[in-house]
């Protein structure tokens, strides 16, 4: 059982549907004609990847994943990145989108977009369905982004607390008793 003691909604499945839809038909707009390899950054974009990629209606489509979390089981970036998972298809002449679940200092994805150009991908953008600004610490914006949020910490579809709560179906904010 999935208590609502513990989290507020902060969206709910039919936002987030709606959200998902309104992403894809800008990406399907910017990436027509092109050869796009969606690569999602394991654990947290599953369920957002696996939704948005049903959207997109780009005919030479192929998809990937990467696993480089920066996180040790708490709320906040260690800034240590660590590759646990390359992707395994060839970049050059591709353009990458890469799928994530949140923006957060932007030590990941940062990371991640450099290691993606210098495996010779033609363009790499980025994806994130949540985006939490205040909390930057690299100079790095979304080029397609869901929701921008303060500096709370969130759960659901996808996104975990210490590997819970990614069953949700919506988003909640999490009580600061939580993880405090
Ligand atoms: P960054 O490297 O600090 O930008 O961290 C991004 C990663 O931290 C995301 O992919 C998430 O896995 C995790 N993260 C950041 N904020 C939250 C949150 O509010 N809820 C759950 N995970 C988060
Ligand atoms: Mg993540």
């Amino acid at each position: 059982m999935l208590h609502k003691d513990i989290f507020e909604e902060l969206m709910s499945e039919s936002e987030i549907e709606k959200t998902v839809s309104e992403i894809a038909d800008r990406i399907n707009a910017d990436y027509e004609g092109k050869t796009l390899v969606v690569v999602g950054i394991l654990k947290g974009s599953c369920v957002f990847f696996a939704d948005l990629l049903r959207k997109i209606t780009v005919e030479d489509c192929q998809i990937d994943f990467i696993d480089a979390s920066s996180y040790g089981g708490g709320s906040a970036s260690s800034g240590n990145i660590k590759l646990l998972k390359d992707v395994n298809c060839a970049l050059p002449g591709k353009d990458v989108l890469i799928v994530e679940d949140i923006l957060d200092s932007g030590n990941t994805l940062c990371f991640i977009k450099e290691h993606l150009l210098e495996k010779g991908a033609d363009s790499v953008k980025i994806c994130t369905l949540f985006d939490k600004p205040s909390r930057r610490k690299k100079p790095i914006t979304p080029d397609y982004c869901g929701k921008v949020v303060d500096d709370l910490f969130i759960v659901g579809y996808g996104l975990d607390y210490n590997e819970r709560y990614r069953n949700l179906p919506y988003v909640g904010v999490l009580r600061s008793e939580i993880y405090s």
